[in-house]
């Protein structure tokens, strides 16, 4: 049997990832394909813990975070019930909304970036996506979306820091360009036109 398709979407907060997300599954479904959709941090309890580090309500440092954020990830693998690989094994693709891309953009800032680079790359459990697709927006357009839809602020959602986090992002696609497949798409423009393009790019990866 053919395996699924893994496919990460990252973006800063505010981005539009839910939005695409949704219609990228729309069409895939329309194209007779089982799909599991998934996010990071997930439910799990230490998806809990980091819940509660993001929200502001425990103090946390960068390299706690990394080892959290890893746990996690390693249990989105390989949970045996609804973890990552049990899915693609059974040939249903996997859509997930954010991955290890993050933990090096959001804590490679304060914490060493090689270190949490490694901790992800070089665990066998994790597995590598068929493709990362970025929803790159420049940070005021992103906060403009933040400021409309949510009551409250994380700790990362502070303009200074996006600005950081998305330079972070392109430092990081640079470093691994040749051993990941990443797909910078422009998501400033209109929904439609974001979601074409990502269409064309899972056309590309589907049949690989
Ligand atoms: P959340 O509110 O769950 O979702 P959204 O992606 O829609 O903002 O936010 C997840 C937050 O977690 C986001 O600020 C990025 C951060 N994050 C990390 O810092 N490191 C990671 O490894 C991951 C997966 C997320």
């Amino acid at each position: 049997m053919n395996k699924g398709k893994f496919i990460v979407f990252e973006g800063l907060d505010g981005s539009g990832k839910g939005t695409q997300i949704n219609l990228l599954i729309e069409e895939m479904k329309k194209q007779g394909r089982r799909v599991y959709q998934t996010a990071e941090p997930t439910a799990s309890s230490t998806g809990g813990m980091i819940r509660d580090a993001l929200g502001g309500f425990v103090g946390r440092n960068a390299y706690e975070l990394s080892a959290l954020f890893l746990a996690d990830r390693i249990f989105h693998n390989t949970n045996p019930k609804n973890g990552i690989r049990y899915f693609i094994d059974q040939g249903i693709d996997v859509v997930c909304d954010r991955y290890y891309y993050s933990s090096f953009a959001y804590q490679g800032i304060d914490a060493d970036l090689d270190w949490v680079m490694n901790l992800n790359l070089g665990c066998r459990e994790i597995i590598r996506p068929d493709v990362c697709i970025f929803l790159d927006a420049d940070t005021d357009s992103c906060d403009e979306r933040i400021e409309k839809n949510r009551f409250d602020r994380e700790i990362y959602e502070n303009k200074v820091l996006q600005k950081k986090i998305r330079q972070r992002f392109f430092e990081v696609f640079d470093k691994i360009k040749d051993q990941e497949n990443i797909k910078i798409v422009d998501a400033v423009r209109s929904i439609p036109e974001v979601s074409a393009d990502i269409i064309k790019i899972y056309e590309s990866i589907k049949e690989k």
